[in-house]
């Protein structure tokens, strides 16, 4: 059976990962640690993108070309920009876009040039595996989390949005650029650096791709203060549970 990729943008993310994956043995490929190992009887391929369009699709490519994966599932944390897509809230993409792509005025803003598509959809199936993943983890946070983590960070209802990812290589961390990126893009739910592009290459190779995202701040001047706790705290706990669930719920039918 194809394994299924699973790629986290940063470390504390794939080491928690890692912990679930007991056999996991590692393949060195274009700079990268791939991790190749199971979870509830799943054949899976986790590895560490690193940060932005670039390291992203690159990793991608290697995960469809070397490793002929079945589909990929990004886990990681984005900037909240939709009204109500609060800090500890998830964000599971519909679809993706680049914001920061303009060649006009040869293409319109946002298009791909020479694909005629701005925006690059999420596979329909596996987001909503992950979404009923996520639906039934952040139902209850403390669970998950423990209750000092609640408390500390202001959990109390997560919630769990489906909708637009805006990726570009850069941190937003203004209110002017965070309603730039509002205005361009009206139905853009959260901000990151590698969605788009890891979406463009399943594009390519023709693979299902789902991406959850932990809102852990948002993208404003109030980005949160604590963004390493945050991460090993929260958005880290939360992707290594949904993807529990998911994996032990996941039939692939493939
Ligand atoms: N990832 C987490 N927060 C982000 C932000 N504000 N901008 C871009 N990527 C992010």
């Amino acid at each position: 059976m194809p394994p299924i990729a699973i790629i986290s943008a940063l470390h504390e993310e794939l080491a928690a990962v890692l912990e679930r994956l007991p056999d996991e043995r590692r393949e060195h490929v274009a700079g990268r640690d791939f991790w190749r190992g199971h979870w509830h009887g799943h054949d899976v391929v986790a590895v560490l993108s690193r940060v932005g369009k670039v390291a992203a699709a690159t990793t991608a490519a290697v995960l469809a070309e070397r490793f002929g994966v079945a589909a990929m599932l990004f886990t990681g944390v984005a900037g909240g920009l939709g009204p109500g897509v609060r800090v500890g809230d998830v964000v599971i993409a519909s679809d993706f876009v680049q914001h920061d792509m303009d060649a006009s005025p040869l293409f319109p803003r946002h298009e791909v040039p020479l694909y005629g598509r701005a925006r690059f959809g999420a596979g329909a199936a596996l987001s909503a595996a992950l979404a009923d993943a996520a639906r039934r983890t952040l139902a209850q946070p403390a669970r998950t989390l423990g209750e000092d983590a609640v408390a500390e960070f202001g959990l109390q209802q997560p919630r769990v949005h489906t909708g637009l990812i805006a990726s570009g290589d850069r941190f937003v961390a203004t209110s002017g650029e965070s309603a730039a990126l509002r205005q361009a893009l009206p139905d853009a739910l959260a901000v990151e650096m590698e969605g788009a592009a890891v979406a463009q290459v399943c594009h390519d190779w023709g693979l299902p791709f789902a991406a959850l995202r932990t809102i852990s701040d948002r993208a404003d001047d109030s980005a949160h203060v604590d963004f390493p706790r945050f991460l090993t705290r929260v958005a880290s706990r939360y992707s290594t549970a949904v993807l529990d669930d998911f994996f032990n719920n996941y039939q692939n039918n493939s």
